[in-house]
């Protein structure tokens, strides 16, 4: 059975002593909790400091994006020998921030600098790629914007992410494989994808995968919902037959909120 993941991807917030204090306090209230697996992506300049405040816990590290080489000059990137060599397990990748593709229009935001967020199917297929040898879980997280939605391309825009990002991987290599379904129009919005519909759609995520690596690794895989998940709306989301789990932006920066949404997971 798939076991639940509940991740908390911490963005651009907390400094590494306020991601350690917020980390402390977790690993107190639910760091040895076997029955959900609990991820914590805090930014890079915090994950040392995370990482120590939860070690010889139940409670997992991960990043919130990588770059596909190891070493180089590569200025302001971080390789997956880096991530691993702070203790990271997971990395989130494709996030739609990262595409440059926001839900909520910033009105301080030129939409022309978009483009300097804008990774590509291509890119996050390199990363995907050079992240699995040194055994760090992908992340991988898909979306359609709102006009998409309502022009009636969510599974066009679902299969093309997939398939760019999978390229050329095989079966045996995406074992560590977890997929994040995230609604642009969803994410700090407060908008929250309604329960069934997120299911609908993970449900395609899955036969997508059970069609292009067949039946184990569909069965296999975790796929989150992410979106406006609050302890409020957990539980249906959680129950849902499709759903493994929560990718969780801004209430898991509330140490209440995020461990009530925990034991929103079903015991599975
Ligand atoms: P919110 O939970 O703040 O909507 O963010 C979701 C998200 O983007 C998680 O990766």
């Amino acid at each position: 059975m798939r076991r639940p993941l509940i991740a908390g991807n911490w963005k651009m917030n907390l400094t590494p002593s306020e991601g350690a204090a917020l980390a402390t306090t977790l690993r107190q209230r639910i760091g040895m909790r076997s029955d959900v697996e609990i991820l914590l992506c805090p930014s890079f300049v915090a994950l040392q400091a995370v990482g120590e405040a939860i070690r010889g816990s139940e409670m997992k590290l991960g990043a919130q994006d990588v770059f596909w080489r190891d070493a180089g000059a590569f200025t302001g990137q971080v390789s997956p020998l880096m991530l691993c060599a702070v203790g990271c397990e997971y990395v989130i990748l494709g996030h739609s921030e990262t595409r440059g593709r926001f839900g909520v229009a910033d009105p301080d935001l030129d939409p022309t600098i978009l483009s300097y967020f804008s990774e590509t199917d291509a890119s996050i297929n390199r990363k995907l790629r050079a992240v699995l040898p040194h055994g760090l879980r992908p992340i991988l997280c898909v979306g359609e914007t709102l006009a998409e939605r309502e022009a009636g391309q969510t599974e066009r825009v679902l299969q093309t992410q997939l398939e760019g990002a999978l390229q050329g991987v095989t079966a045996d290599e995406l074992y560590e494989l977890v997929i994040a379904y995230e609604p642009v129009w969803a994410i700090g919005t407060g908008r929250v994808c309604e329960a069934d519909e997120a299911n609908r759609v993970c449900g395609f995520i899955r036969q997508t995968l059970r069609d292009r690596y067949g039946e184990d690794l569909a069965t296999l895989v975790r796929i989150l919902y992410g979106g406006s998940v609050k302890a409020s709306n957990a539980h249906a989301l959680l129950h849902q037959p499709e759903i493994d789990g929560a990718l969780v932006g801004g209430a898991s920066l509330n140490a209440e909120e995020f461990e009530q949404i925990t034991y929103c997971a079903p015991k599975r």
